[in-house]
C-alpha cells in the first residue's frame, strides 16, 4: 500500500500531464490486458429504418482509407439514416469507435436542425463530454461571440457539431484513424442539414472534411470551390482557425475575423443576412 504522500505525488503528476478524469472503477492493466483493451469492437446492426429514397441512397457517405471494417459498418449505418435525429441515435449506438469507450457521453450536435450554417469543430473537450453539447467550453464561448459579430446564433440559424463525437483521454488530438472512422457520419450530418454555408473550424475539421495533408494556413480564408468532395458540392464552404488556436494566439485573431467577414458577405449574398 502506498503512503498517502506517494499517491498525492502520482496523483499530482498525472494532473500535470493532463489525465484529469478516470475512466473506469477497475484498473486496467495495459501490459496484460491489451487484447481486450484494443480488440476491434463490433458495430450493432443498422437501425431499422428503411425510408431512405433511393435517390438519397446513392450519395452514400464516402469512407476514408485507414477506416477498417468500423468505418465500413459507420459507411453502412450512416446510409440508413434519414433524419438528423436518426443519426444521432445510431451514433450514440454505435461501438466502432476506440474514443467511445473512455468517453462520459456522445456529443453530437447543437443548434437549429434547419440551420443555414453549420460549423463542424474538431472534438469534445471536458466540459463538451461532461454536458453533451460541442463547444460548450471557453473555445465554445469565443466561437459563439464571433459568430454574434456577424449576426449568426446557435438558437436561430448555426447548426455545430465535431468531426469526432467522444472526447480524446486527456483532450490529445484525434488520430487519422479515429476520424477516418466517423468520417461518414459527419457526411451524412452535412447531407441531412445541406446548409448553405459550412465553416470547417481548425486544421483537424478542415483536413478530415476536405480530404487534404496540407496545412490549414495554405488554404483558410477562401472558399474551397475546388473542393472536388461529393457531400460538398453547392455548399459555400470555408476553413478558419479554430477558436482554442485563438486563446492561445490572439495574434491571429484579426485574420479570423477576415474569414467570417468572408461568411457575413456570402450570406448577404445568399439573401439569408441582410
Ligand atoms: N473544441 C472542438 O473542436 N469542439 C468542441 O466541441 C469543443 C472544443
Amino acid at each position: 500500500m502506498e503512503s498517502p504522500e506517494a499517491t498525492k505525488a502520482w496523483l499530482d503528476w498525472y494532473k500535470a500531464i493532463g489525465v484529469d478524469e478516470a475512466l473506469s472503477d477497475h484498473a486496467l492493466n495495459r501490459l496484460t490486458d491489451v487484447a481486450e483493451a484494443d480488440a476491434p469492437v463490433k458495430a450493432p446492426p443498422p437501425p431499422p429504418s428503411q425510408r431512405l429514397p433511393p435517390a438519397q441512397q446513392a450519395q452514400a457517405p464516402a469512407l476514408a482509407p485507414g477506416a477498417g471494417q468500423a468505418g465500413a459498418d459507420a459507411a453502412a449505418i450512416a446510409a440508413k439514416c434519414a433524419t438528423l435525429a436518426e443519426l444521432a441515435e445510431a451514433v450514440a449506438a454505435f461501438t466502432g469507435c476506440p474514443l467511445r469507450t473512455p468517453a462520459t457521453r456522445t456529443v453530437f450536435s447543437d443548434g437549429a436542425p434547419d440551420a443555414p450554417v453549420m460549423v463542424i469543430g474538431e472534438a469534445p473537450g471536458a466540459e463538451e463530454d461532461r454536458l453533451g453539447k460541442p463547444f460548450v467550453g471557453p473555445s465554445g464561448r469565443l466561437l459563439d461571440q464571433m459568430l454574434a459579430a456577424i449576426g449568426l446564433d446557435r438558437q436561430r440559424n448555426v447548426y455545430i457539431t465535431n468531426v469526432i463525437f467522444w472526447r480524446p483521454p486527456a483532450n490529445r488530438a484525434p488520430t487519422p484513424i479515429e476520424t477516418a472512422i466517423c468520417l461518414p457520419f459527419v457526411e451524412r450530418q452535412i447531407a441531412l442539414l445541406r446548409p448553405r454555408v459550412l465553416i470547417l473550424s481548425g486544421s483537424v475539421s478542415a483536413r478530415t472534411v476536405l480530404s487534404r495533408t496540407d496545412g490549414i494556413t495554405k488554404f483558410r480564408g477562401r472558399w474551397m470551390t475546388d473542393s472536388n468532395v461529393p457531400v460538398l458540392e453547392n455548399i459555400a464552404t470555408i476553413a478558419t482557425f479554430h477558436p482554442s488556436y485563438l486563446l492561445r494566439s490572439p495574434g491571429q485573431k484579426r485574420e479570423t475575423w477576415k474569414d467570417f467577414l468572408l461568411v457575413k458577405m456570402k450570406l448577404q449574398e445568399l439573401g439569408i443576412l441582410t
